[in-house]
């Protein structure tokens, strides 16, 4: 699946390590997929094109409003979740499944709100940690 929280958790690292100063957009989504090939370059930049502040943003900002985008992508996909899941012919199955999407996305919500908090405050190692573990459990969707 791909998810602009990966993008998030790539951001954090970079900043947790003081890798980069300043950089353009395009540059900074190259480094990205660097730094992990399953990030595509074109998913990136398409995914940032949406917020003109994108390219002027610094490494924290652009951090930030990949959190912020994550959390209205993964809103939207929630509500049709739990609209699903009132459907009360569903098979086992069906159930399970969509409990699991619940729970992936409510959980990647949370780690968004953590990660802003955490990137305002300059505190990038928890923010990456805390997106370490959603890292690897987005990327096998
Ligand atoms: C959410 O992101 C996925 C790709 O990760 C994209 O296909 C989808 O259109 C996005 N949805 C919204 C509501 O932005
Ligand atoms: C990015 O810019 C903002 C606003 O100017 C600043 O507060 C922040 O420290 C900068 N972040 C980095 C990593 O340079
Ligand atoms: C509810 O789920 C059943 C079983 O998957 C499906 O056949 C039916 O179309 C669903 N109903 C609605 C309103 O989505
Ligand atoms: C979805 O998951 C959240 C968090 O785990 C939980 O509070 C909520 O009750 C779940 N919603 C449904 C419809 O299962």
């Amino acid at each position: 699946m791909k998810t602009i929280l990966l993008i998030v958790s790539a951001l954090a690292l970079f900043l947790q390590n003081s890798w980069f100063s300043s950089a353009s957009l395009e540059e900074n989504c190259r480094r990205i997929h660097e730094l992990d090939p399953y990030q595509s370059y074109d998913f990136c930049v398409t995914s940032f094109q949406v917020v003109s502040e994108s390219h002027t943003a610094n490494l924290s900002q652009l951090g930030i409003i990949a959190s912020e985008l994550t959390i209205k992508n993964y809103t939207h996909t929630l509500v049709v979740v739990q609209q699903l899941l009132k459907n009360q012919s569903l098979s086992h199955w069906q159930r399970a499944a969509l409990n699991d999407c619940n729970e992936t996305y409510s959980s990647g919500i949370e780690h968004a709100i953590l990660a802003i908090t955490e990137i305002k405050s300059g505190d990038f190692s928890s923010a990456a940690s805390h997106l370490d573990g959603e890292f690897f459990s987005l990327r096998y969707l």
